[in-house]
């Protein structure tokens, strides 16, 4: 009969300190060391290797791996090997898919210590070329109740089996790897969304200041061509604005390659649903969202930066003006414009709005830049207020 640990599912044994019943101080020194390695400067599958490496010197076992759960939490996604040569490796051929025993451990993870590994009932036998192995113990990798991986070593070195000790050391180490390994999952999260967050910044700077400097420069340029005299000057003039042209219409696809493919892969029109599912805590109810025609394929990145932008001002306005019970947002789209219209059935915008707001004008200013215009009206029967931003498209943008 497998020997289950004796610790295993003993709730007494959850209160104990977990490194009762190593006696020895050198191997709880050699523990201590091995674990203060994760505060090392070394990257995980170095940090893995270490921690299995350690616990082959330290439990004397003849071998010691690590198995890394795949996302799925089902097979394995990383393996670390430690007591086989590299040519037996290579002659078994494929690493462990996490069956048998392996997979045991990955569905029930507690402590598992076995005198005899091939006598077990879930063993699916060894690989060919695999060398032979007996006494098993192993751990689950573990952080709360996230389970990570797995430790295991096999065949004691001096002894047919592993001892109760050999355990608590073993559950140690995968303590100190389990720590590690969401170490670094969390440091790529972190990173991942830094890396987001820049690209999006230097994107909307490289739109809003660059992009619309060069612009302003090009117009300005070009009003003058007409009252230079010297036809020579003039060409130059010409060509420096056909340069900025030329410039902006690079850096727009620089803005492109930066901001594709969509954070999450989101199209515009998710970007605009999540909007609005945003806003509904906000409004106290869920706005209504209708589009029409390719709002994915017409409408080009930069124009879709402006219109989530619009959007986002239109019901934050419905939010804190409007005393509104119902908002209709309508993106609709020709191959010759775009139409947004934000519709609300709360107070209006009437005569008593307030001056000096700045987020009209910016979707005036939004639309103009864009050729279009900005018209705020009544809502559909008299009541509330109507935004209607309307644009141009061309086929060749902006
Ligand atoms: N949906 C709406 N319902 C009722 N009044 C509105 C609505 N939208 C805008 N208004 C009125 O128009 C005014 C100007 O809006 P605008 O967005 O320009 O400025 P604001 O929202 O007051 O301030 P901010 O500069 O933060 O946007 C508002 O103060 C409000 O009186
Ligand atoms: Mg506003």
């Amino acid at each position: 009969m497998p020997l289950r640990s004796p610790n295993a599912g003993d709730p007494a044994h959850e209160h104990m300190s977990p490194l009762r019943g190593v006696e020895d101080p050198d191997r709880l020194r050699a523990l201590v060391a091995a674990v203060l390695a994760i505060s090392a400067d070394l990257s995980l599958p170095a940090l893995l290797r270490h921690i299995v490496e350690s616990a082959v010197t330290l439990i004397d076992a003849s071998y010691g791996a690590l198995g890394v759960l795949d996302a799925a939490g089902v097979g394995l996604a990383e393996f670390v090997n430690v007591g086989m040569t590299a040519e037996q490796i290579a002659a078994i051929g494929h690493l462990p898919e996490g069956h048998g025993i392996l997979g045991l451990l990955i569905l029930e993870p507690e402590p598992l210590r076995l005198a005899d590994l091939g006598a077990h009932p879930d063993s699916f036998g060894f690989p060919e070329h695999h060398p032979p192995m007996r006494s098993f113990l192993g751990v689950p990798i573990r952080l709360r109740d996230q389970v990570f991986g797995n430790l295991y070593l096999t065949d004691k070195h001096g002894a047919g089996e592993f001892s109760n000790e050999d355990e608590i050391l073993a559950v140690a180490l995968a303590g100190a790897a389990g720590v590690a390994i969401e170490n670094s999952r969390l440091l790529a999260r972190v990173q991942e969304l830094r890396l987001v967050e820049d690209r999006e910044r230097i994107a909307a700077d490289l739109h809003d200041t660059v992009i619309q400097r060069l612009f302003a420069t090009g117009l300005g340029l070009q009003s003058s061509v007409g009252k230079i005299d010297n036809p020579a000057a003039a060409a130059r003039v010409q060509e420096a604005v056909d340069e900025l042209d030329e410039t902006i219409r690079q850096i727009r696809s620089t803005i492109f390659a930066l901001q594709g493919p969509r954070v999450g892969g989101r199209t515009l029109r998710d970007e605009i649903l999540a909007l609005a599912t945003e806003a509904a805590p906000n409004l106290g109810f869920e706005p209504r969202v209708r589009f029409e025609g390719l709002i994915d394929h017409r409408v080009s990145d930069i124009v879709g930066i402006h219109l989530l932008a619009v959007l986002r001002e239109a019901l934050a306005n419905v939010v804190r003006h409007a005393g509104a019970s119902r908002v209709l947002v309508d993106v609709s789209v020709t191959s010759d414009d775009l139409v947004a219209k934000v519709t609300d059935d709360g107070i209006g915008a009437g005569p008593g709005r307030r001056p000096g707001g700045k987020g009209l004008a910016s979707l005036r200013h939004r639309a103009e830049t864009l050729g279009g215009t900005l018209e705020v009206g009544e809502g559909a029967d008299g009541n509330g207020t109507t935004v209607r931003w309307w644009v141009p498209l061309r086929a060749d943008g902006p």
